[in-house]
């Protein structure tokens, strides 16, 4: 992404990019680099970031958006291409509200952001997530064995989904739809006592049981408020050898996700995003987000992204996939 309007700009617009260390949290304490196509050589096929990042937003402290200001006067900077999930881009809606310059572009694995099909970052995920799958059945197998997946997925469960189908797995729990932990160990005691003897529970680590049906994991809370999830694979898996007497076993896959080599289709759809937020840029078409439409990526407002509703799985494709499963 950084790469290709970092390129854009440079070759084609002749503008100049500044980046930003950790995010926002460059922005407030100046420290930046500035980046050019040479500094951009070989980023393509890297996960992650150069630049860093951090949960650090200037509404955080009080001098912040006087900081952002301060950043545009000293670099003279036209705006911010904002890259990141909803804490980033609810930071650009509410920048460029304040009379700031942003345009958004949609990144983070749990593929949670309104207004686009994707953001990148989710297919590497989903990938990381499938082949973890796979290995697991083999010795789910060996063993006669039930194994829970627990991947990442805060608020909406579209790793889950997604590596649930792809992986073959016997039922996959997600948060938009709270799971009754009794109807999970029926339907695994069905599957064995059927042909089946090894089952795959897929789980996204924000999945929630109906309101008091079982004890859930207590999570702590970082230094910005947000919980941190993981635990309730765990939960789940006592629950399912505890009940159903059929032995089982845990994995959590956590940040494994969200590292490593992208895929092609990632490296593809951020360098699309990339070339189209320096065209946006060149154009004035602040206060927008870049998105994928029907294969194309378009333009939406920066409020549509919604920020504080995620963009969750959609049931009608959630019961298609997962009921058939339940329904054994
Ligand atoms: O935003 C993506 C995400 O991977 C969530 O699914 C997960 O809960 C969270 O990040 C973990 O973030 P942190 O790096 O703060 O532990």
């Amino acid at each position: 992404m950084i790469r290709a309007l970092v390129r854009k700009v440079e070759r084609v617009h002749h503008g100049e990019i500044v980046g930003f260390r950790d995010a926002w949290r460059g922005v407030l304490e100046d420290d930046y680099v500035p980046l050019d196509v040479e500094r951009c050589r070989g980023i393509l096929p890297r996960g992650g970031t150069i630049l860093g990042t951090s949960r650090v937003q200037p509404y955080q402290r009080d001098d912040g958006v006087d900081l952002v200001r301060a950043a545009i006067e000293r670099h003279r900077l036209d705006g911010f291409v904002v890259i990141g999930g909803d804490g980033s881009l609810r930071a650009a809606y509410d920048l460029q509200r304040d009379g700031i310059p942003c345009i958004g572009v949609p990144k983070t694995i749990d593929n949670d952001i309104a207004a686009t099909e994707l953001s990148f970052g989710f297919d590497t995920a989903l990938h990381v997530a499938t082949a973890a799958i796979d290995r697991l059945h083999t010795t789910a197998e060996a063993h006669d064995r039930v194994m829970v997946v627990e991947v990442m997925g805060r608020h909406t469960g579209h790793i889950a989904v997604r590596a649930g189908l792809a992986g073959g797995a016997a039922m996959t729990l997600i948060p938009e739809v709270p799971f009754d932990i009794e109807q999970v160990c029926a339907a695994i005691e069905r599957r064995h006592a059927g042909n089946d003897y090894a089952s795959i529970v897929v789980v996204a680590e924000g999945a929630l049981p109906v309101p008091g049906t079982m004890e859930m994991p207590e999570y702590e809370v970082d230094r910005f408020g947000h919980q941190r999830l993981g635990g309730i694979g765990q939960r789940i898996g006592e629950e399912i050898e505890g009940r159903t007497g059929i032995e089982t076993r845990v994995t959590t896959l956590g940040y494994i996700q969200r590292g490593g080599t992208p895929t092609a289709f990632d490296r593809v759809l951020a360098s699309r995003y990339g070339i189209a937020a320096a065209d946006a840029a060149a154009a004035g078409k602040w206060g927008s987000m870049v998105a994928l439409r029907s294969d194309q990526i378009v333009l939406v407002g920066l409020e549509e992204a919604e920020v504080d509703e995620p963009q969750g799985v959609d049931i009608d494709f959630y019961e298609t996939v997962a009921k058939p499963f339940f329904a054994r």
